[in-house]
């Protein structure tokens, strides 16, 4: 199996209604429930099975917050910029196995669908699958498209949109990305958030960044530009997304009020901690975290950097680190020549990418195998064509 960091999500509507499926009717038993009581050794034979069976033709792409059982049978592991583009880059694969949350494999589907690529098959699409549909984002859910066209017509009263460039962190719905291929906008990852903001910076006055504010925040701080000039738009405030007219007329960033409730749990004073009791420590931080948490930390970077900042570092380094838990416990798994921590003294873990198990892996694998696509994640063409727009604005960025 390839350990090669590579590799790496869609509408939380789908996810809700096949939950809905699944319990509409108490009597039936749902197929999933037999794997539920099996072993973990019998899971990961069937597993290695399906995949000896299936060979190329099949690509499980695993992100790096998923639990080390399922990572263990990923052909690519990686954050969400490197995952998308190797979804991208498929050319033998008939199905990608996406173990990650419903935003990644619905960016897999587009991206491993596009035109050329189709062309390339002669038209044959890549399936992309999902282990479990509720795998979401709650951060991703905090944007709905009604909500971002909302404020875009609500800010066209007192700024030109047209000099607006709409951003959306790869953490959003595949309708937001459509939004922002519509309005001249781009996709970002935590791993290029500042040469896409560089980018849109080049065509337009302002950026208006969703869904996650602290991505956005922090980023847009690296580049000169100041808390005063970044209103919050709350989707919930009825007048403007509570901003003043001037507010508004005097941004360079609009930031959505969204958020990850995992690094959200990250605070200065855990940083104050392992400082004063472990001195040399480094701090090593998703931009995820709130302001005060990214100022203070030694590094900070995706999912990606994180991984290959450790991995570089001399042996008897201190590391406290934010970011998800099963990132984390891996990390210190593989550096025993290192000291790592979790910046936190409460279990900050994803608990929907925690959703993707063995049995819900072995049990669409094997329906796969006997010709039955149990959730699987396919956007509409509408929603494909724009949102691919942005998707490749933000490939075509260096
Ligand atoms: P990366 O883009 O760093 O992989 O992060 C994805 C994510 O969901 C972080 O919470
Ligand atoms: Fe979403 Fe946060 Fe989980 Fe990342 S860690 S998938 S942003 S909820």
């Amino acid at each position: 199996m390839s350990l090669l960091h590579h590799v790496t999500q869609g509408p939380r509507a789908l996810a809700t209604d096949n939950l809905v499926a699944l319990t509409a009717n108490p009597n039936e038993v749902h197929p999933l429930k037999p794997y539920k009581s099996l072993e973990a050794d019998e899971l990961n034979a069937r597993i290695t099975a399906v995949r000896q069976e299936l060979g190329d033709r099949l690509m499980i792409l695993g992100h790096h917050y998923q639990q080390d059982q399922v990572i263990e049978h990923a052909d690519l592991r990686g954050d969400s910029y490197l995952l998308s583009e190797s979804a991208a880059a498929s050319k033998t694969c008939e199905t990608i196995v996406f173990c990650g949350v419903h935003f990644m494999a619905e960016t897999a589907d587009i991206l491993a669908n596009r035109p050329d690529k189709l062309a390339e098959r002669n038209g044959r699409r890549v399936t992309v699958i999902l282990p479990d549909m509720a795998a979401g984002c709650s951060m991703a859910d905090m944007a709905g498209i009604k909500q971002v066209e909302a404020a875009w017509a609500d800010m066209a009263e007192v700024i030109d949109t047209e000099r607006v460039i709409p951003v959306t962190y790869i953490n959003s719905a595949a309708s937001l990305k459509a939004f922002c291929g519509r309005h001249g906008g781009i996709v970002c990852t935590s791993s290029n958030a500042a040469a896409v903001m560089e980018w849109a910076y080049e065509r337009g006055d302002r950026v208006f960044f969703f869904p996650d504010q602290h991505l956005g925040r922090n980023t847009a701080l690296t580049m000169g530009i100041t808390e005063e000039q970044m209103p919050v738009w709350d989707p919930y405030e009825m007048d403007l997304g509570g901003n003043s007219e001037q507010a508004l007329q005097d941004s360079k960033v609009i930031l959505w009020k969204g958020h990850c409730s995992v690094h959200q749990m990250f605070r200065a004073e855990h940083v104050h901690q392992f400082r004063k009791q472990y001195p040399g420590i480094k701090i090593l931080v998703h931009p995820e975290c709130p302001r005060e948490v990214n100022d203070l930390a030694d590094v900070s970077g995706s999912t990606g950097k994180i991984l290959r900042t450790v991995e570089q570092s001399p042996p008897g380094t201190k590391w406290a680190i934010g970011t998800e838990l099963h990132l984390v416990n891996r990390l210190k798994a593989e550096h025993p020549e290192q000291e790592i921590h979790f910046l936190s003294p409460v279990v900050c873990m994803c608990a929907t990418m925690y959703r993707i198990d063995l049995p819900h892996l072995c049990w669409t694998l094997e329906n796969l195998r006997d010709g039955a696509i149990v959730n699987q994640i396919h956007v509409d063409d509408e929603t494909t064509k724009w949102s691919l727009i942005a998707l490749e604005r933000m490939l075509a960025v260096k």
